[in-house]
């Protein structure tokens, strides 16, 4: 199939064009470079052996958008697109959600013009809010989003089971990813976040590599078995390789199918910072800090209805998640 991939000179994306181009699908990105650059799809160029068509555009601009669909002959869109800083979030909220919201709304309705009709969306573990169930199946209820970042996954979900429900002809798969971190294994490619990064493993990443002081450990009085957060991290490749998954699923006509992707293992900031340090014969300077507002105790899924209806299951675990995204910190020390 030819995919396009809207945000997909961003962290997950790129990764997703080195599993889609292995699949034998071919890919267009789009991307208005707002949270990425253009290397890193000459990064990705390099490992796949031909370039990616790139067009340089914002998704809420419908013209553009109409052109990219007049150019390319796309048969199924992953949208990558938005902005993900919980905490930017939280102050910026109306360009969050007007970026998010519309970014969407321009590209669906752009899409059913060129009665394309096959989407996966990038949704998030975020929309379970503190969940009322652990390990959390799909249908465990969403829950109280305490940020505008997760509202808008959390509202377009409900957007896309709208329309799906209201025009039958879409397939729509909503994945719902726990925590992506790790690097593809050339070290040509990773997480490139700009200023401070707000999550755990690139702060890691950057305190070895002495860019940073120190990690803080955010709060280690939670209901743990150490105290310190729980989460599951899943490698970036295994998460790209459940996009293939989920378009053979849209290939099947799944009409709205959810699945969480993550591994089923819960790890805390402190199992995360000893597997990194052994897994790269390192060490990372830590201090207890308070808890950072809106965070939860625990999160970690019940991966089993990806295995049984897309045959998907992650491959790596915490140790290669670890080697992983210290080589590319270390052969890319200030990022692309
Ligand atoms: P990223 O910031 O690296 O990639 C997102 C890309 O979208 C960036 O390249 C950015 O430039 C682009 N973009 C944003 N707004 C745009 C617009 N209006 N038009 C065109 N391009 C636009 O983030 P990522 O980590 O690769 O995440 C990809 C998707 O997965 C996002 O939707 C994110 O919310 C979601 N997600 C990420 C995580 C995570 O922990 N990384 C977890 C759950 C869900
Ligand atoms: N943490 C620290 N120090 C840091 C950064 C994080 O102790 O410097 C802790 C957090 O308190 C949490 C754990 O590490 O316990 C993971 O934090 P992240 O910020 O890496 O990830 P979150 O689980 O908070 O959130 C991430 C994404 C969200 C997404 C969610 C679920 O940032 O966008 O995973 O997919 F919604």
């Amino acid at each position: 199939m030819n995919i396009l991939l809207t945000g997909g000179a961003g962290y997950i994306g790129s990764h997703t064009i080195v599993e889609l181009d292995k699949a034998g699908h071919s890919v267009v990105v789009v991307d208005n470079l707002v949270n990425s650059s253009e290397e890193s799809l000459r990064r990705v160029a390099k490992i796949i052996g031909k370039d990616v068509p790139f067009v340089k555009a914002d998704v809420r601009d419908a013209a553009a958008m109409n052109e990219l669909f007049d150019e390319y002959k796309i048969d199924a869109v992953i949208n990558f697109a938005g902005l993900k800083a919980v905490g930017e979030s939280v102050a910026k909220p109306l360009e969050y959600y007007e970026n998010n919201m519309n970014a969407c709304f321009v590209l669906l309705d752009v899409m059913r013009k060129h009665n394309c009709k096959n989407f996966i969306f990038s949704s998030s573990a975020t929309v379970y809010g503190d969940p009322a169930i652990i390990p959390i199946t799909e249908e465990c209820p969403k829950g109280q989003c305490t940020n505008p970042y997760g509202k808008t996954k959390s509202m377009l979900e409900e957007v896309l089971m709208d329309l799906q429900k209201a025009d039958p002809e879409w397939d729509i798969v909503l994945l719902r990813y726990f925590n992506p971190i790790g690097a593809h294994q050339s070290g040509l490619i990773g997480e490139n976040p700009n200023g401070i990064p707000n999550n755990l493993m690139p702060y890691i990443t950057q305190t070895a590599v002495g860019r940073r002081a120190e990690l803080g450990v955010f709060g280690n009085d939670y209901d743990t078995p150490d105290g310190t957060g729980v989460r599951d991290y899943i490698h970036v490749c295994d998460l790209a390789n459940g996009h293939v998954c989920a378009l053979q699923a849209i290939e099947r006509k799944c009409g709205l199918a959810i699945y969480n992707l993550g591994t089923g293992h819960g790890y805390s900031v402190l199992d995360v910072v000893k597997a990194f340090e052994k897994a790269n014969n390192l060490k990372v300077p830590y201090s207890i800090k308070p808890r950072r507002p809106g965070d939860i105790a625990t999160c970690y899924c019940n991966p089993a209805k990806a295995k049984a209806e897309l045959g998907w299951e992650a491959k790596y675990g915490i140790e290669e998640m670890c080697r992983d995204a210290w080589n590319f910190q270390k052969n890319n020390p200030e990022g692309y």
